[in-house]
């Protein structure tokens, strides 16, 4: 009944074709099921991620903020304004700011009362930018005033939420005189990122000495001196053009400023204009304010 002398297994041709099967074709079927399995799940992986990194590529660079005039505004709270924009420096302390939540540096504060601290705000007081270097188009003085009680009621004050402005009335109708300088200064702040400019001039500023005495101690002449300053104070926002300032060395941007008299300009670094704080923040003595003065403008003719 067998033709097959060595008893081997395939007989007939059915045989063959399912050791066939058996030999190749179960390994390859695993092999592809294999294959579609690792397949499957690092494709399922990737497909978010390239969703992902699409939607990040095709978000606009710069997203504009259409504002419709008459649209009724909507006021950002006084934690909103504080968040971003008064928390780069009353977050930390920087700069000498008093801290948020600190009630031994706000106590002394409040008790100049709200007017007092709003004004400042609005205004600027030593190395504190008017508005904290914000374009009055941006934060009304309402947000400020939302965000100076936010702060003040943190560090222990009680001051009441300030009254909301009736829609069309100016916003800012209580602007306090010196903010139209600032809107010119914070314009271009606005313009461009204004935390990270104020958060480089906050850096800068956290390393202005207190120069007046060292200064005075020196007996350095007034060229000597005014350099000396410049370095240790101006040259923070001075060197760079931080947050808007003249670049020294800046012929053209000088020579706009020099249109006023150096009376006017002596003026403006001895009591601050816009984003320039009042003698660039420092304590020096108004002369040596002048001499520093001397020594920039000297050197941008
Ligand atoms: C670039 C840093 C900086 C930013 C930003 C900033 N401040 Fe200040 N702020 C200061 C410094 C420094 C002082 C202390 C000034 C001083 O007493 O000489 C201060 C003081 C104040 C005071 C107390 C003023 C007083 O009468 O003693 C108020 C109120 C205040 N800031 C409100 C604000 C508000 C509101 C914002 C946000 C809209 C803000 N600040 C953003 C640095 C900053
Ligand atoms: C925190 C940043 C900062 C520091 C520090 C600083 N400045 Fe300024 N300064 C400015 C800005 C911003 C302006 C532009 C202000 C404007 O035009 O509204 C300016 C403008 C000026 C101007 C031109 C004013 C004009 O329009 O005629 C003079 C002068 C000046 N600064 C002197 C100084 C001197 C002197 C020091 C150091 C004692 C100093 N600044 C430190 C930011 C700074």
């Amino acid at each position: 009944m067998s033709e097959a002398p060595h008893g081997a297994p395939i007989k007939t041709p059915g045989q063959l074709i399912a050791a066939v099967i058996a030999g190749f074709g179960v390994p390859v079927a695993i092999l592809i099921l294999l294959a579609v399995y690792v397949n499957n799940s690092t494709r399922t992986g990737a497909g978010t991620d390239i969703e992902q990194s699409v939607n990040a590529r095709i978000t606009p660079a710069a997203q504009v903020d259409i504002r419709d005039a008459n649209a009724p505004r909507v006021y950002k709270t006084g934690e909103e304004v504080f968040k971003a924009v008064c928390s780069t420096c009353h977050a930390s302390g920087t700069a000498g700011a008093p801290k948020f939540g600190d009630s031994g540096a706000w106590g002394p504060r409040i008790s100049e009362g709200y007017d007092t601290l709003l004004h400042n705000a609005l205004n600027g007081k030593g190395a504190m930018p008017a508005r904290g270097g914000t374009n009055p188009d941006d934060y009304s003085d309402f947000e400020i005033a939302r965000a100076v009680v936010y702060m003040a009621n943190h560090g222990g004050a009680s001051f009441a939420e300030p009254a909301q402005p009736k829609p069309g009335e100016a916003a800012d109708a209580s602007a306090a005189p010196g903010a139209s300088g600032t809107a010119t200064a914070t314009g271009a702040i606005g313009a461009s990122g204004e935390n990270t400019q104020a958060a480089a001039a906050v850096a800068a500023l956290a390393s202005v000495p207190q120069t007046a005495a060292a200064l005075a101690a020196s007996g350095a002449d007034s060229a000597q001196a005014g350099k000396a300053l410049y370095t240790q104070v101006c040259q923070a926002c001075h060197a760079a053009g931080v947050l808007g300032a003249p670049k020294f060395g800046d012929k053209e941007a000088w020579a706009l400023r020099l249109k006023d008299s150096m009376d006017t300009i002596y003026n403006y670094a001895l009591h601050g204009k816009g984003a320039m704080p009042p003698k660039g923040g420092s304590n020096a003595s108004d002369a040596d304010v002048k001499a520093v003065v001397d020594y920039i403008v000297n050197a941008s003719k």
